[in-house]
């Protein structure tokens, strides 16, 4: 190109014009490389500069330089204009309009069953206690057989145990936690204190009082030199703390074949005295069963039922309302969601 002021007049006044045209950041974008790139007018006068008579440089490198300058300095204030409008524009498009009304999803809540069983963990963690588990489906070794209780003994019937097919597999639905005490001492060496929370199972019809699949909390404490009035004063202090704490406790002796003596425990609450669990002495045949030396180490074992725990501290008089996971009564118990 030969230079010209009127041909660099007239790229800087097209190139002025279509900057102004220009009603968006793309258009601008394409207009920048028709009229600012290598290939423009403008840049093509700036290079033809080099072939410009000597005397005439510094004139010509002015003109150049000042439309280019005009140019660019016209190119950002409208870059700069369009970005503020496009910023403005998806500010106010992706507004979210936080006053519309919603639907707030419904959260799970812990039923009243599990509370219970975490207080009671927490109770005795508090008191130097460990929380130990077992399976639910339980050899019939441990349900029954190591805890003294043998094939022909009338609790074995009594329990109405849920026996799993095929019978030589001699597995059973748990009938309670204390196969849990069996776990305990055949794994740990005494003293061992732990807390067995748990479901169990046994044959019966879901009714007011009852429910084939329930749960029960197991006791087990191993030490030297531990007697009846460790477990008397345990059982206080939980029935303390679960029921209130004017609570009184009593034992009535009874019959439980891995504990010697045994007694059953119950409780007096609001103006009379309500059955709890079975508890006593663990019987020296089931320590030795578990390898643990009578003539060194005694323990205490009780196991209450929850769901009687449950119902007696919140006056539930069905057992219905337990089993059947009805939200509304999950909800009485301020947990959960809405
Ligand atoms: N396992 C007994 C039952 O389910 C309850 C029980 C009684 C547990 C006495 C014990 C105990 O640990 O010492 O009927």
């Amino acid at each position: 190109m030969s230079l010209n002021v009127a041909d660099i007049s007239a790229a800087t006044k097209s190139a002025l014009a279509a900057i102004a045209a220009s009603s968006d950041l793309n258009e601008l974008k394409t207009v920048k490389i028709e009229h600012l790139g290598d290939k423009s007018a403008l840049s093509k006068a700036s290079q033809a500069l080099g072939k410009v008579a000597a005397e005439e440089k510094a004139q010509f490198g002015k003109i150049v330089g000042a439309a280019k300058a005009e140019v660019s300095a016209a190119f950002e204030a409208k870059l700069q204009s369009l970005e503020t409008e496009r910023d403005a524009r998806v500010l106010s498009e992706e507004r979210v309009d936080v006053t519309l009304p919603s639907t707030i999803p419904s959260v799970g809540g812990l039923h009243p069953l599990t509370i219970l069983t975490n207080e009671i963990s927490d109770l005795f963690i508090g008191l130097g206690y460990r929380v130990a588990e077992g399976p639910e489906l339980e050899a019939e070794w441990l349900n029954f057989d190591a805890l003294n209780i043998p094939a022909d003994h009338p609790a074995r019937t009594m329990q109405d145990t849920f026996f799993i097919e095929p019978l030589d597999s001699k597995l059973v639905l748990r009938t309670h936690t204390s196969p849990v005490q069996i776990r305990t001492m055949l794994e740990n060496k005494p003293p061992i204190y732990v807390i067995c929370p748990g479901r169990t199972y046994r044959a019966d019809e879901l009714d007011a009082t009852h429910t084939p699949v329930f749960s029960q909390v197991e006791g087990l404490v191993i030490d030297r030199g531990i007697t009846m009035a460790d477990l008397k004063g345990t059982l206080d202090y939980f029935a303390q703390s679960i029921f209130g704490p004017d609570v009184k406790t009593r034992l009535r002796p009874s019959f439980f074949p891995f504990t010697e003596p045994s007694a059953e425990v119950d409780f007096f609450f609001n103006g009379r005295w309500i059955e709890w669990g079975g508890c006593g002495m663990v019987n020296p045949k089931v320590l030795e069963v578990c390898g643990i030396d009578t003539t060194e180490f005694s323990g205490f074992a009780f196991g209450m039922g929850l769901e009687r725990t449950l119902m007696v501290r919140h006056g539930i008089t069905d057992m219905h309302d337990i089993v059947e996971g009805d939200l509304r009564f999950t909800r009485s118990f301020g947990i959960g969601g809405r």
